[in-house]
């Protein structure tokens, strides 16, 4: 390999959200933080690179994009996922999250319903909370250790609430399915028919499990593409989230308007130049590096997935289809949420994210970010043998 992901880099004393913050978020000082999703890794080198040379310039007045920017976005997401985007679809904003919230209020009213497919990346239910309008669950079905979808409760949903919007999750982050063809043009088809907008978080498209295949869903039909925004960002696939910048593209003249008002009511203009000259720079340089890296997260997964089979086979891999992030089953321990925290905090030294979180039908799970050297992986399933081992 070119690029060594076995190094472990001190992330101690350096601001961050993962490591330097266990007391403040509750937990017990010297944890091994396996939760939040960002990567223990280097951002590649072509990204250093960049940021450094504006660094040096020292000049960090109000920026934008040029041609140059989006003929970048272009070229990866042909390669990527064949997908063809057009300049003017492009709006930027400084996260993913942020865009979920400005979609939320640019396209419904207070007390409109909008409908999530949980368990599932938690700020999905907060930014339909906080902006007052209504939470409608589809939840996803578990059997046999994957999980689907219910297709007649979706469409049921939707009906008896009115639902306006609909968030889906593309990779599923926590699940880590990678949705089929034929799934995502289901739920399409049902939006289209009962006239519910879409917002597809795309955030986890770069991570995707050798024989799995991301679909644009915008893409899938063009009736799809004029009726949903799509969020995408350089930050998990480069380890960028620091830098707080996302391109989401919304097709639909109309949608696009009223996203845009939004962002200015909010007062946001310009986005930060750092953010800019990143993504420009992996989008441009970082494709070598991504796919190593895949490598390596697979390596990574084989690894925990022989060493849960073989030492704690009582905790369970849902086996993820992309992602970075794997859904662990502890329900064959008999544990309540609480104590199964207590055992992953107190006895395994551990920080995950408590399955809970992620909304319904997160009780008996955590998850855990594999997106770290092969060392931090290793001592992190030996101290929660040890862990299990004396329940
Ligand atoms: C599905 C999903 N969407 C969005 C985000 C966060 O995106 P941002 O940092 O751009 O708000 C995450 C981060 O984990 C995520 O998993």
């Amino acid at each position: 390999m070119k690029f060594n992901f076995d190094e472990v880099i001190d992330r101690r004393n350096t601001d961050s959200i993962k490591y330097d913050f266990a007391k403040k978020l509750g937990k017990p000082e010297g944890v091994l933080p396996l939760w939040v999703a960002d990567m223990d890794f280097r951002t590649p080198p072509c990204v250093i690179e960049a940021l450094t040379e504006k660094s040096r310039h020292g000049i960090f007045g109000y920026s934008q994009t040029r041609d140059d920017y989006f003929e970048v976005l272009k070229n990866w997401f042909l390669r990527q996922f064949g997908w063809t985007i057009r300049p003017e679809w492009l709006v930027k904003t400084p996260g993913v999250v942020f865009a979920i919230n400005v979609a939320i209020r640019a396209l419904t009213n207070e007390g409109d319903a909008v409908l999530i497919q949980q368990p599932v990346y938690h700020p999905f239910s907060s930014s339909v909370l906080n902006n007052n309008r209504k939470l409608v669950i589809n939840r996803l079905v578990y059997s046999q250790g994957r999980y689907t979808i219910d297709f007649e409760d979706f469409e049921d949903k939707i009906v008896r609430n009115k639902v306006k919007l609909f968030i889906l999750c593309s990779p599923h982050n926590p699940v880590g399915r990678v949705w089929t063809r034929e799934e995502l043009t289901r739920l399409g088809e049902l939006c289209l028919y009962h006239n519910v907008m879409v917002i597809s978080d795309e955030i986890h498209a770069d991570f995707v499990y050798p024989g799995h295949r991301h679909f644009v869903f915008s893409d899938l039909k063009p009736e799809f593409s004029e009726n949903t925004i799509t969020c995408t960002a350089p930050t998990k696939t480069f380890n960028l989230a620091g830098l707080q910048i996302s391109n989401i593209f919304i097709p639909n003249r109309d949608m696009r308007h009223k996203f845009k008002r939004e962002l200015s009511r909010i007062g946001y203009g310009d986005p930060g130049i750092m953010g800019i000259v990143a993504c420009r720079a992996a989008y441009e340089g970082g494709w070598e590096w991504l796919m190593e890296l895949r490598e390596y997260l697979t390596d990574n997964l084989n690894y925990m997935r022989n060493f849960l089979d073989q030492k704690i086979p009582q905790v369970k891999l849902v086996e993820p289809e992309g992602t970075y992030l794997a859904w662990l089953d502890f329900s064959a321990l008999g544990l309540d949420d609480n104590a199964l925290d207590s055992l992953i905090v107190n006895k395994a030294g551990l920080w995950l994210d408590p399955g809970p979180k992620f909304g319904a039908g997160g009780e008996g799970f955590q998850r855990i970010n594999i997106a770290c050297p092969r060392s931090t992986l290793e001592k992190a399933l030996a101290q929660l043998e040890q862990a299990v081992r004396s329940v």
